[in-house]
């Protein structure tokens, strides 16, 4: 068997494991998929600049991340349905990043719940939070990462609705996955996800199961979900949310400088720079262009963590010279997910930490929190713009491949 010499190859097993309804929901982005090509693309365009006659045998890669330790300065991102990648997805995650010593934040739309991620692990982990227009929701969610012992409530700000990913429309993505004539074909030929899915302890929205009236029925229970994303949220439900959430708060989402100074008057502890990876405003730019203005104007005042884009280490070194005090991943340990479970989560730790290391080596880096501002360098795009050479080209790449299945297949995010 080949090695695993990257995340480009947990991205190629995960596109063999999962039905196409699913990895398509993970690998998407929203519209044309401008941003989520942006994300990528602009970050292998920077180049970074070495310094040579440095001693570098001793390199420090750990971080503080809002006061949690981190082996490497990265933390596990909020995705949801990750649990429909793997049986138990989210709690096989949470302990992958436990093991190997990062934050894992879990997502409002997880399968797995705060109580399933909680009673599996002994590190509090971080809880992201989508403001629904029930407020009795959004208090009762809050309560529950209180007393799961959660250390940080990310709070998403960029899904006042919910960005339309084509593919997912056209694939009739359901939860859990409806087999229908559309795509009994595609469901029944991965046998190995379909015979692993059924040691899932749950098969829905973990989190707001017990908390809609209407949860028993799953159509019922969708809908409600669907309908619940609140288009008012402003700086008022931030301020709401700071004052009944009384530990570390993260804004996750900011995208513009206004919006990062404000964060910090808003009390926040850190915001993460991000455009959801490409799910929700098509034709935003990429994260990692809007970085270093945002990062001069606040990160003396509050930790600036980045997300979008990031597949190899040396995408977290271009990000750390950028100014961000750290970064946070969504695709990559999720490829590693569907591919192996915890073990693949783990497997694209390693990856990450190694190269992250390699590339400090190479770079004359000693220490990863006093990154010098002139490592990093624009360069000229690469010949074929939007494709690393061994990645495969986004499933759709903005053009539908199947012919409508019926359900809207609008799920966060
Ligand atoms: C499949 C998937 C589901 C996601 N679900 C959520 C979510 O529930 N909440 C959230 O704040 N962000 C969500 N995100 C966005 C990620 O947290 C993160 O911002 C983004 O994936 C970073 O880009 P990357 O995938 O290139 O690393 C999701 C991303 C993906 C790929």
């Amino acid at each position: 068997m080949n090695p695993i010499t990257s995340v480009y190859d947990l991205e190629a097993m995960a596109r063999r494991r999962l039905p196409h309804v699913i990895f398509d929901y993970v690998h998407g982005g929203s519209g044309r998929e401008l941003t989520l090509q942006r994300n990528e693309h602009d970050l292998c365009a920077l180049a970074l600049r070495q310094h040579d006659m440095r001693d570098v045998s001793h390199r420090n890669m750990k971080v503080q991340m809002v006061g949690d330790s981190a082996e490497i300065p990265l933390a596990i991102g909020p995705t949801g349905l990750a649990g429909l990648t793997w049986a138990n997805g989210e709690v096989e995650a949470a302990k992958a990043a436990e093991q190997f010593g990062v934050p894992y934040c879990l997502s409002t739309m997880s399968i797995c719940s705060i109580e399933d991620v909680a009673e599996a692990t002994d590190r509090p982990f971080w809880f992201q939070l989508y403001l629904m227009k029930e407020h009795k929701v959004n208090e009762s969610l809050v309560r529950r990462a209180h007393d799961a012992g959660c250390s940080a409530l990310v709070l998403t700000l960029d899904l006042h609705v919910q960005g339309k990913r084509w593919a997912d429309a056209k694939n009739g993505l359901a939860v859990p996955p409806r087999l229908t004539l559309h795509n009994s074909m595609d469901i029944l030929s991965h046998p190995r996800w379909l015979l692993s899915m059924a040691k899932s302890r749950r098969r829905t929205f973990g989190n707001l199961q017990g908390e809609v009236k209407q949860a028993k029925h799953l159509k019922a229970l969708t809908q409600w979900i669907e309908a619940q994303f609140d288009p008012s949220f402003d700086t008022e439900t931030v301020k709401w949310v700071r004052r009944i959430w009384d530990r570390k708060l993260i804004l996750k989402g900011i995208m513009h400088v206004d919006d990062a100074r404000l964060a910090v008057d808003l009390g926040a502890d850190a915001i993460i720079v991000s455009n959801h990876g490409g799910r929700q405003l098509d034709g935003a730019p990429s994260s990692i262009s809007v970085l270093p203005e945002i990062a001069d104007a606040v990160r003396h005042r509050i930790e600036v963590f980045f997300d979008g884009g990031i597949r190899t280490g040396s995408d977290i070194v271009k990000a750390m010279g950028y100014g961000a005090h750290a970064c946070l991943s969504g695709r990559a340990w999720l490829y590693g997910l569907a591919a192996q479970g915890k073990d693949g989560v783990l497997c694209a730790l390693t990856l990450l930490r190694d190269e992250l290391s390699d590339c400090m080596a190479l770079a004359g880096l000693q220490d990863v929190c006093e990154m010098p501002e002139d490592v990093v360098t624009a360069q000229p795009p690469l010949a074929a713009p939007g494709h690393h050479p061994f990645a495969q080209p986004s499933a759709y790449g903005g053009r539908s491949r199947g012919d409508g299945g019926g359900a809207t297949g609008a799920y966060p995010t």
